[in-house]
């Protein structure tokens, strides 16, 4: 592998709702995935996150294990819910205090924390009023920001407002499958995703005028047709600007893609869109946070069903009839996404066409069927060949002038992978949930630990 720069920042995330637990311990009140967790047949084998990884409890003994494993930064997401119940304006002394001890417990360490404000748990009192289709919400979104930043500006330095604000709207209200589970009407993503795209704007604006080094982290695909054909093409086009360019263009050069306002129009007219709006949306940023998991091949082809088609578009709206297809070969992981590192360096130079901003990967990696041997040890060979090749592309992309500065595995340890509940592990820990939660690292942690000392 080529070797990655000295000053190259790595290190892990995960998110409150999928570590945490506690769920209902300290005045914390219950976000949108708490009640969709709890209705049946929304989340695999009925698991919830009311537990998790108990992370809430065992913060001193995962702190070290951070330490112990030498990442030298690490990325997580604070629960708006723990920190103002109800999605009210009253701060929980309880909830700020356990932020404040996870933050200081890293600087005591070492370890720098990268905060991501908002990774999907809207307080569901706000869902009641009506959800990010609400314009109300922004408003309530950017007290919280700034309830966080009073907390832990004086020693925080990286904000992100959002965290793949597209599965919020599109997973959330189109196709149903992420909380509040919304399909009544698909339109609503639309102005959803704009409400997330405003609520980061007006946050990013304040966090700023107070210091804070403020990014956004969008999920990015690398995006092909499955052949030459026009409608594979077109299908490419669709998905490409539905998961990359409308939330690209705005956050970065204040405007939505005309192709896609056309493609949508029977859907939305975009009425919801004020003046102004997309002038907030492209609020000065510091960096740009890419999560990258997989490749995206599409085909826009109507022909017969058949094993590689792996499922209609039904998280975009306006392009229900694209279908995603495997190409025969490629592996996959447990999630059944295709493992491409290349996609990864395409997706950094298509970033890098619109913007010179300093970039990180905030998520990359991949869950796999791992098992504890008979010794007690988690061989993750195939996890270790993930990571190798990801980062491999990001030092490709580096040399290549993309101005990438750092690099968070996905995921620290095993956790509640949303509507897949604990039967997918993405973790470089193992966490025993039938043994006292005990976490075991993987081989792959090792592996990363022994990268991050020897670059
Ligand atoms: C992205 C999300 O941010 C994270 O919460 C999730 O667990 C991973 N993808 C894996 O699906």
């Amino acid at each position: 592998m080529t070797a990655l720069p000295a000053d190259f920042v790595l290190g892990a995330a995960t998110a409150a709702y999928q570590i945490e637990g506690a769920a209902a311990e300290d005045g914390r009140t219950p976000s949108i995935w708490d009640t969709f967790s709890r209705t049946p047949g929304k989340v695999l084998e009925g698991h919830t996150g009311d537990v998790a990884c108990d992370h809430y409890h065992r913060l001193d003994e995962d702190l070290d294990m951070i330490k112990d494993l030498g990442l030298q930064a690490y990325r997580f997401s604070t629960s708006w819910s723990r920190v103002l119940p109800g999605g009210g304006s009253r701060p929980n002394p309880k909830g700020l205090d356990f932020y404040n001890r996870l933050v200081d417990g890293l600087l005591e360490r070492g370890i720098e924390p990268y905060l991501t404000l908002y990774h999907w748990d809207l307080p569901q009192e706000l869902e009641d009023a009506g959800g990010w289709p609400n314009r109300d919400v922004t408003q309530r979104f950017c007290e919280y920001a700034l309830v966080m930043h009073d907390a832990l500006g004086d020693r925080v330095r990286k904000w992100t407002t959002f965290n793949e604000p597209w599965c919020s709207s599109y997973l959330g209200y189109a196709a149903g499958v992420h909380a509040p589970g919304r399909t009544d009407n698909t339109a609503d993503s639309v102005p959803a995703q704009h409400h997330l795209l405003l609520a980061h704007g007006l946050a990013a604006r304040e966090l700023k005028t107070r210091g804070a080094e403020v990014g956004i982290t969008l999920n990015l695909y690398a995006v092909s047709p499955e052949t030459d054909s026009e409608a594979d093409a077109d299908a490419a086009r669709r998905i490409d600007g539905l998961c990359n360019r409308i939330w690209l263009e705005p956050v970065l050069l204040g405007r939505y893609p005309e192709d896609l306002k056309q493609d949508l129009a029977p859907l939305t007219d975009f009425s919801f869109v004020r003046d102004g709006d997309l002038d907030v949306i492209k609020a000065p940023l510091d960096f740009l946070g890419v999560n990258y998991y997989s490749r995206h091949v599409v085909s826009g082809t109507q022909v017969a069903e058949r094993e590689s088609r792996i499922g209609e578009a039904s998280a975009y709206p306006g392009s229900e009839f694209v279908q995603f297809v495997h190409r025969p070969g490629v592996p996959v992981t447990h999630m059944d996404w295709e493992i491409d590192a290349q996609g990864l360096y395409e997706v950094l130079q298509q970033v890098n066409g619109y913007t010179s901003l300093p970039i990180y990967i905030t998520e990359n990696g991949a869950a796999f069927d791992d098992k504890l041997d008979a010794d007690g040890k988690v061989n993750d060979q195939d996890r270790i060949d993930y990571f190798e090749g990801h980062l491999g592309a990001c030092a490709q992309a580096i040399e290549a002038g993309v101005p990438l500065r750092g690099y968070f595995a996905w995921s620290l340890m095993d956790n509640f992978e949303w509507a897949w509940g604990y039967t997918r592990r993405f973790g470089m820990v193992y966490v025993d949930y039938e043994d006292s939660q005990r976490r075991v690292p993987k081989a792959s942690a090792h592996w990363y630990s022994d990268v991050i000392r020897n670059r």
